[in-house]
């Protein structure tokens, strides 16, 4: 089956509301009417709290999906900082982004939590991407896919039946692959995402893991994108730094207009 290519942008922390809005202007100017893309490829930007509103308004009609990049699991309460899923479908958000590495390291993000956050976002009707991968000592102690494994299922642990129904995106992305310019080739990309699409063949059977998108992230950019993309598990991107400028994010778009 064909599956719609999904490219995400993860904007993490940065952009002002004004750099977001120039940001908009130029990726429209570039690729034309963002209908016209958003029918054949998913378009996504996780972005800053801070954003949410101008990037939903710089969007609006288009179907670009605007994602949180984190988000909590409680419904409301003595939470300082946080946000809940409610807050995000009423910021007009698509979904978030969670279990992201830098999460994970920097602000202990476990695979518990990521399966509850997995299981709010889906019981309110929005979608999670859900970001597994591994560091570098991992895969070259041959761990990747235990590592990748366990991530995947303790999180799918913490998921309802309920919320096991509603569609769900993964990203593979490799630690040692973020920020560094150091890309998986697509073959080993593609040999994970095969395993990944395994296992939600396990857990969701065979019609849910033939339509569910498997992204991958790391260092992905305008100049490999394409080959990457063009592998039958890679169903689009988590992008980062290549993400920030309308120039290179709309060639990735356009890569992935003309993938098969
Ligand atoms: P990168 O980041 O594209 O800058 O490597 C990807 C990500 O962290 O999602």
């Amino acid at each position: 089956m064909t599956r719609k290519k999904f490219l995400a942008g993860n904007w993490k922390m940065q952009k002002t509301r004004a750099e977001a809005s120039e940001f908009f202007q130029l990726f429209t100017k570039i690729l034309g009417d963002l209908k016209n893309v958003t029918r054949v490829v998913d378009v996504a930007f996780g972005v800053p709290a801070t954003l949410f509103d101008a990037c939903s308004t710089n969007t609006a009609g288009s179907g670009v999906k605007i994602l949180a990049q984190n988000v909590h699991f409680e419904k409301q309460g003595a939470f300082t900082g946080e946000l809940s899923t409610g807050m995000l479908a009423d910021a007009g958000l698509a979904g978030s982004i969670i279990g992201h590495s830098e999460r994970r390291q920097y602000f202990a993000e476990n695979d518990e939590a990521v399966g509850k956050k997995w299981n709010a976002l889906a019981l309110r009707g929005l979608l999670p991407v859900v970001c597994v991968g591994e560091t570098k000592a991992e895969r070259e102690q041959g761990k990747t896919n235990d590592v990748v494994t366990k991530q995947f299922e303790a999180s799918f642990a913490h998921v309802s039946v309920e919320a096991r129904a509603n569609e769900f995106i993964v990203a593979y992305e490799p630690v040692w692959a973020i920020g560094t310019g150091l890309t998986a080739t697509p073959e080993q990309a593609e040999d994970v995402h095969k395993m990944i699409r395994g296992l939600i063949d396990k857990h969701f059977g065979k019609e849910r893991a033939e339509s569910t998108r498997v992204l991958y992230g790391g260092s992905m950019n305008a100049l490999n994108c394409a080959e990457l993309l063009q592998k039958p598990n890679i169903d689009g991107g988590l992008i980062g730094g290549a993400s920030l400028k309308p120039e290179d994010f709309s060639k990735m778009v356009q890569a992935a207009l003309v993938a098969k």
